[in-house]
């Protein structure tokens, strides 16, 4: 029983962590988390002091998984590759091997390449329902979209794809023990697949992101050793769940935001110019990525606040985004706004996202179809009112009924 009700509570402040954000903000120094086991660092100022002295503030457990892994899926695991370090997970020379690839492989103009792809396969999601006049948006294009777009540009297929969804699940959601085994076994298989398409590149390598990664993280022609595989399968694996869904995220809290008021629905489909500012401040006002952890490698202090070495703080991004000092009326979702393109919502420093860029078009072009096909969106009334998922990785409405 008191279990079930520490998990209520949880799950009640993950859903809505930004009370809590408040009263952090406003305290002196920072606030210790029990339920995050971490100490908050929530102003937008002592947000941006963290994540520029990344020597001081280390990276290597940036990202925990939101639920613990049952003893029968950490048995299941062994079977496929990895865990090894990431881009997100490592400091210094180790990050900046591991960065380049990835700072090449979505280049401006790599992004620019894969528009014309994107902008096919969200025209086809919409053909798929919009003669019914209601959908669910969420798993009918939400997850959908980004999914293709990250697949192309690493160059994998759609059961690949699926696969990265399941990880997710494994890592961010409660599953009941029999879901966590197969989901586990669901990422063994994803692991196995990624192994193929790396060895596969080895030998003839294409205009893909699995193939820069290959010839970056392991030089030369020689044959890919066990340990270099599995660095490449983890590196792959995470970011297709980094690009996959993180934006499958966004794209519903945003619209979830924009019809929510309709005022503002209304507003952006009489100044569609405006939809640049609305993706800024959607992404801005409610960030799929609430927060990441660092750990001090020394004794630190931080908004005065003394911290010994390998404490635990959680840089939140979402919170920073809503501070009153950088934002006039920061708690209000307004496309209107000016200057809200300092968030934080993407990072800041050497670990900031290096695919804003990409998650910054598949927004745009998603409210620009939307705007163009059904102008009268709007929430479905007859449906309660949309729920958000309980986490702080991948925040969005667990469904998005709409009529038009
Ligand atoms: C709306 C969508 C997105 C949001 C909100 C988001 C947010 C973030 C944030 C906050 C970080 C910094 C993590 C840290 O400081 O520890 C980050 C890093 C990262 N993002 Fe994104 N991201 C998004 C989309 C994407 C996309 C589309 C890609 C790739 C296709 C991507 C790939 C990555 C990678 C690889 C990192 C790690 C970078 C590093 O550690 O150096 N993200 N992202």
């Amino acid at each position: 029983m008191a279990w079930h009700d520490d998990q209520a509570r949880r799950d009640e402040l993950y859903r809505d962590p930004y009370p809590l954000y408040d009263r952090a903000r406003r305290t002196e120094g920072l606030l210790y988390v029990p339920e995050f086991d971490a100490w908050l660092v929530a102003r937008d100022q002592d947000v941006r002091e963290v994540l520029l002295r990344a020597e001081d503030f280390s990276s290597a457990q940036a990202l925990l998984p939101d639920v613990p892994l049952s003893e029968a899926a950490l048995g299941v695991l062994p079977r496929g590759f990895g865990p090894r370090p990431t881009v997100v997970s490592s400091d210094g020379a180790a990050h900046r091997r591991h960065r380049a690839p990835l700072n090449r492989g979505l280049s401006a103009s790599r992004v620019a390449a894969l528009l014309p792809y994107a902008r096919t396969c969200a025209e086809e999601l919409v053909d798929a329902f919009a003669a019914d006049g209601s959908a669910e948006l969420v798993e009918a294009y939400a997850r959908r979209l980004p999914g293709m777009v990250v697949g192309r540009l690493i160059g994998l297929d759609p059961a690949a794809v699926h696969g990265g969804y399941r990880a997710e699940e494994l890592l961010f959601r409660p599953l009941s023990p029999q879901g966590q085994v197969a989901a586990a076994e669901d990422v063994v298989a994803l692991q196995h697949l990624l192994d193929g398409y790396v060895r596969e590149r080895r030998e003839r390598p294409r205009a893909d992101m699995c193939s820069t990664m290959v010839a970056a993280l392991a030089p030369g022609d020689a044959e890919l050793t066990l340990e270099q595989r599995h660095e490449l399968v983890t590196s792959l694996q995470n970011l297709l769940i980094a690009g996959f869904l993180t934006t499958s995220a966004l794209i519903g809290t945003m619209l979830l935001h924009l019809l929510g008021d309709r005022r503002q629905w209304r507003t952006l489909r009489a100044d569609p110019s405006l939809v640049p500012a609305a993706v800024e401040e959607a992404v801005r006002h409610d960030t799929a990525i609430q927060a990441f952890r660092r750990t001090t490698t020394l004794p630190v202090t931080l908004a005065g606040t003394k911290l010994p070495a390998a404490a635990t703080v959680l840089v939140a991004f979402g919170s920073a985004n809503r501070d009153e000092r950088r934002y006039e009326r920061a708690g209000e979702f307004d496309i209107t706004r000016p200057g809200n393109r300092q968030h934080l919502a993407f990072g800041y420093g050497a670990h900031g996202c290096p695919g804003s860029q990409l998650a910054r078009e598949q927004l745009r072009l998603t409210l620009e179809l939307l705007l163009r096909r059904m102008p009268g969106l709007r929430l479905d009334q007859d449906r309660p009112r949309p729920q958000m998922r309980p986490t702080l990785i991948h925040r969005s409405p667990q469904a998005l009924y709409v009529t038009w």
